[in-house]
């Protein structure tokens, strides 16, 4: 077996702590009457929201029912993020919400996890500050939760769990979906490339691959249950594979979902421009499922600021890869993420990137203003720039995309796209909210029981970030 799986004897015990949580809670649910509830808020990114999947999965197994609000939960969670300070700024206010609850009813759990938790000097905080955070976890401990928990119950004491540990592949850990048309199957954990803005590699741990079968297994079982759509997850899937023995590359394991009946479509998140190969596009060309679209952030337009970011990649390289995508996917929609005023960034650093970003011209564009990561090399360098210069170039930069975007949504008009209904839209209850294979969003006129089905619609008025369309026949 992989040397970096979680064993099967060590899972097992999990499910035994489970089993006990039950019983224990079990007395509390006969004097209430009714099951206790689980509540998560998650703050993070897509595998961020995959862990809560597990956690309610978890949840679920311990005797807690799903519970879409705060009000009326009994256990509480916060799966955080710590990629910039506004998340965890976020995370703080929650926090002070959270205690007043617990004041009114000391019963309530409060569980604290997520890749913020995973920081020494944040535990410590919230060890010392925030008394009312029963269990502090990080992204490593997801698997053993129900043991913490039972630790929780059991002594009646704060559990605190941030072993500073490399990570582990855990297969099995229930999960809880909060769709079932899409779903997002995390295909590897962790992070080895120390882009020296980023936190990730330091809370996620080390890169580290599922086997395929799991993998092939869970989606066959996703596709039997009526999912649509599946979205691979790592935060570098280009690197999938690479510490498997014998094992598939990204391609391979592509090639292989690709292969498995039925009618869905496949999407992955995030390739790192560095690892992307001319293999991985041709098969993106070649297998029919997989959603022509690229999701490659750059950060950066300028060599000079890509070298300090440790990206190990250029400009130049970056755009060949981009011409060689299109050349085998005429159709193929791209999007980035990008940081505006990483320290030492120039205004010709940051033209630099104005002109890759009107050079490509992206379907859409994230950006971010550069946050200091404690911990991180960038951290302490001297040449941080300031916020309001930062804010100047990330408005310059936000202006020109929406023009680029309002330009490529335009080309669209009376084009047909088959679309992923998601629901009747939340603001204009008339409408139907879909995504397009390049996640963009259309809201239609048609009928709510279409939701969770892929269906074609025709372009009738783009809009800069988002497109009106009207249902098409199908053929
Ligand atoms: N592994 C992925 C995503 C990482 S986090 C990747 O490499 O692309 C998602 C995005 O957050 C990054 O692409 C980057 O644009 C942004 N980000 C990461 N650290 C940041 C920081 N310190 N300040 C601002 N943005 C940051
Ligand atoms: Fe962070 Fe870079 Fe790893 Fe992405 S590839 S998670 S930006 S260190
Ligand atoms: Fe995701 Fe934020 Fe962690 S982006 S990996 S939840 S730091």
């Amino acid at each position: 077996m992989n040397q970096n799986q979680v064993t099967e004897r060590e899972m097992l015990d999990q499910r035994q702590f489970a089993a006990r949580v039950r019983e224990k809670i079990n007395d509390r649910a006969a004097r209430l009457g009714r099951p206790l509830r689980a509540h998560i808020d998650t703050f993070g990114c897509q595998q961020n929201e995959n862990d809560s999947e597990k956690l309610m999965g978890e949840l679920t197994e311990m005797g807690f029912i799903p519970w879409d609000t705060r009000d009326g939960a009994d256990f509480l969670i916060l799966n955080t993020c710590a990629v910039r300070e506004h998340a965890e700024q976020r995370v703080y206010g929650n926090l002070g919400a959270l205690k007043k609850i617990k004041e009114k009813n000391p019963s309530v759990l409060i569980g604290l996890c997520g890749c913020m938790a995973q920081q020494p000097h944040i535990a410590q905080t919230i060890a010392e500050k925030y008394k009312h955070v029963d269990i502090l976890f990080g992204p490593q401990a997801l698997y053993r939760f129900p043991s913490l928990v039972w630790q929780r119950l059991d002594s009646g004491k704060n559990v605190v769990d941030i072993l500073d540990e490399p990570g582990r592949i855990a297969e099995g850990i229930p999960q809880v979906r909060a769709q079932n048309f899409s779903a997002y199957v995390t295909i590897m954990s962790g992070c080895n490339n120390f882009c020296s803005y980023c936190i990730v590699p330091y809370v996620r741990g080390r890169e580290r691959s599922r086997e395929t079968e799991p993998i092939l297994a869970e989606i066959r079982q996703l596709i039997d249950a009526g999912c649509r759509e599946i979205t691979l997850l790592g935060q570098n899937v280009n690197s999938y594979g690479k510490d498997l023995e014998n094992g598939d590359d990204f391609a391979g394991l592509l090639r292989k979902i690709n292969a498995l009946d039925g009618d869905f479509r496949i999407k992955f998140m995030t390739s790192h421009p560095k690892d992307i190969s001319k293999e991985l596009l041709d098969t993106m060309a070649s297998c029919e499922k997989i959603c022509k679209h690229l999701h490659l952030p750059v950060q950066s337009g300028s060599n000079r600021v890509l070298e300090a970011m440790n990206r190990r990649y250029t400009r130049e390289k970056y755009l060949e890869t981009i011409a060689y995508a299109r050349s085998v996917m005429p159709e193929i929609t791209l999007t980035s993420d990008l940081i505006v005023g990483f320290p030492g960034e120039t205004e010709e650093d940051f033209e630099e990137t104005l002109s890759l970003v009107k050079e490509v011209r992206y379907e859409m564009l994230f950006s971010f203003l550069y946050s200091r990561r404690k911990g991180t090399p960038a951290y302490d360098r001297k040449d941080q720039i300031p916020y309001d210069v930062k804010l100047e170039r990330f408005n310059r930069l936000l202006a020109l995309q929406a023009e680029i975007s309002a330009v490529q949504n335009e080309k669209l008009r009376g084009r047909v796209f088959r679309v992923l209904v998601t629901g009747t839209d939340e603001k204009q209850r008339d409408y139907l909210a879909s995504r397009t294979e390049s996640n963009k969003l259309v809201f239609f006129r048609g009928d709510p029981s279409l939701t969770g089905q892929i269906v074609p619609v025709r372009i009738t008025e783009p809009k800069t970030w988002f497109l009106y369309a009207e249902r098409e026949e199908e053929k």
